[in-house]
């Protein structure tokens, strides 16, 4: 994620969270914290140009814009799920399972041994995707979101068991390769701390 993607990333939180982050929360994840790794799915298309226009020297145009959006926090061996949303039209076609592969993959190469997160208990859609990812529920925490008092799972997936993580890379590379994705983020030395 860069700080040209927040304007198209806040569009999308604000059409998927009831207390979306501020402008100010993406600028110091992408530009200030070095545990933070924020991600951007981008959809890219090359728009033919005519071959008469071609001989005036344009090129071919590419077309771009996010289909969904992640980030994860790692600190010490410790990784931690802070958001993931995917816009309203795109849902259901496996971009959010492509977002969490890629976080959690990265968790592994960063030798993390636990990979975190919260989620509503009322989110039933999330908690599907994050047991495909063999997350479990460790515990509740009451009234963990403060607009509603709604409590919060806490679920987690342990990454220091090989035959658990051989079937999450199985399951990146299917997914990366089912999708066509380019993965620029998961191998990134920092993928934060960039400006454009
Ligand atoms: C949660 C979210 C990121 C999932 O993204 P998505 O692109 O719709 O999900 P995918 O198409 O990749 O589906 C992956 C898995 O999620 C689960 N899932 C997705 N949509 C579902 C639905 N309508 N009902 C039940 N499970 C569903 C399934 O396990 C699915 O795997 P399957 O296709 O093999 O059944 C998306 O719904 C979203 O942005 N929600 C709003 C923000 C949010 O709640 N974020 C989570 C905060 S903790």
């Amino acid at each position: 994620m860069r700080v040209s993607d927040i304007p198209q990333v806040m569009h999308i939180d604000r059409l998927s969270f009831e207390v979306p982050w501020s402008e100010k929360s993406y600028r110091y994840e992408i530009l200030e914290a070095g545990h933070s790794s924020m991600l951007v799915l981008e959809w890219c298309r090359e728009q033919a140009v005519p071959q008469w226009k071609r001989w005036f020297g344009l090129a071919p145009v590419a077309q771009r814009w996010i289909v969904g959006y992640g980030g994860m926090w790692h600190i010490q061996g410790d990784a931690h799920i802070s958001t993931i949303a995917v816009h309203p039209k795109m849902r259901g076609r496996g971009w959010g399972e492509v977002l969490l592969a890629a976080m959690a993959y990265r968790a592994v190469l960063l030798h993390c041994v636990e990979l975190g997160l919260e989620v509503r208990v009322s989110n039933s859609k999330a908690q599907q995707l994050y047991q495909k990812y063999e997350f479990e529920t460790v515990g509740i925490k009451p009234r963990y979101y403060r607009n509603n008092n709604e409590d919060a799972y806490d679920m987690q997936l342990r990454l220091d068991e090989d035959a658990r993580l051989k079937r999450l890379e199985g399951r990146y590379t299917a997914v990366m390769n089912r999708h066509g994705v380019a993965d620029q983020y998961t191998r990134a030395v920092r993928p934060s701390l960039r400006k454009d």
